[in-house]
């Protein structure tokens, strides 16, 4: 089978700047990858790159196999892409929020198909036909990861999907993901959070400066240690 994610040697320039520098790793199918690195490390330039927003200057991303650059329609349609700031509408409910955007992207949901995917995301039953702006940013994280679900896409890039989310409610969205990954969805997410990037990947990458200069690999049945990913991010960070 094709690998969900691949990017072989990628190097980007945005506006004359080296963004990204020989960047190579690879997301197996059912696989929670993260890419962790601080500010302007070249984390969601990555997933842009992904999605055929930007150009390597070298090196090619590929999707379930095949160049992005060949065909970036194919590779979206893969995707699901949890912006930063999920673009969800706060005057609209979340059922005619799906609506709406399953509607953009030339899909129909009945309303009992609505419902099993706030059910898998765990957003609850008074909340779905409230508008978004009584929403918690833990409640529209779920509706926007309903979205993504309801698009049937196996893989999923998550742009700083826990920042700004309670402790709580960060532990949720793990549980969630961890859930996704083991049904079959491959997962990208990027962050600057070393505790979560453990918690949750299979694999944590570091990022530093447009360069990966570190992999760590949960054990068997363990969780990837943060002292360790941590040392090894400050000592980066510091240098
Ligand atoms: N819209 C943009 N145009 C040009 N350069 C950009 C743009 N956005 C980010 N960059 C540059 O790309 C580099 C990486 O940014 P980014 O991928 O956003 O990092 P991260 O997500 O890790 O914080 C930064 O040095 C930043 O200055
Ligand atoms: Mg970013």
């Amino acid at each position: 089978m094709n690998t969900p994610l691949e990017a072989r040697s990628v190097s980007l320039v945005r506006e004359g700047n080296a963004v990204l520098d020989d960047v190579s790793f690879s997301v197996a199918q059912g696989e929670i990858f993260a890419l962790l690195g601080g500010n302007g490390a070249g984390k969601s330039s990555t997933l842009l790159t992904f999605l055929g927003f930007l150009q390597p200057s070298s090196g090619e991303v590929l999707v379930n196999g095949q160049s992005v650059h060949a065909d970036v329609a194919a590779a979206r349609s893969a995707m699901a892409y949890l912006p930063e700031a999920a673009t969800l509408y706060g005057h609209m409910s979340a059922y005619e929020n799906l609506e709406y955007f399953l509607d953009l992207a030339g899909r129909k949901a009945t309303s009992s198909e609505l419902d099993a995917a706030f059910d898998r995301v765990a957003l609850i039953d008074e909340a779905r036909s409230r508008r978004l702006q009584s929403y918690s940013k833990g409640m529209r994280q779920k509706t926007a990861i309903a979205l993504a679900l309801l698009r049937g896409t196996p893989i999923l890039l998550l742009d700083e999907p826990t920042s700004g989310l309670d402790p709580v409610a960060i532990d949720e969205f793990h549980d969630l993901v961890k859930v996704l990954a083991s049904s079959g969805q491959t997962i990208l997410m990027v962050t600057h959070d070393v505790y979560g990037a453990c918690q949750v990947a299979d694999r944590v990458g570091l990022l530093r400066q447009g360069k990966l200069v570190g992999s760590f690999t949960a054990k068997p049945g363990e969780r990837i240690d943060t002292e360790t990913v941590h040392a090894a991010f400050a000592e980066r960070e510091a240098s």
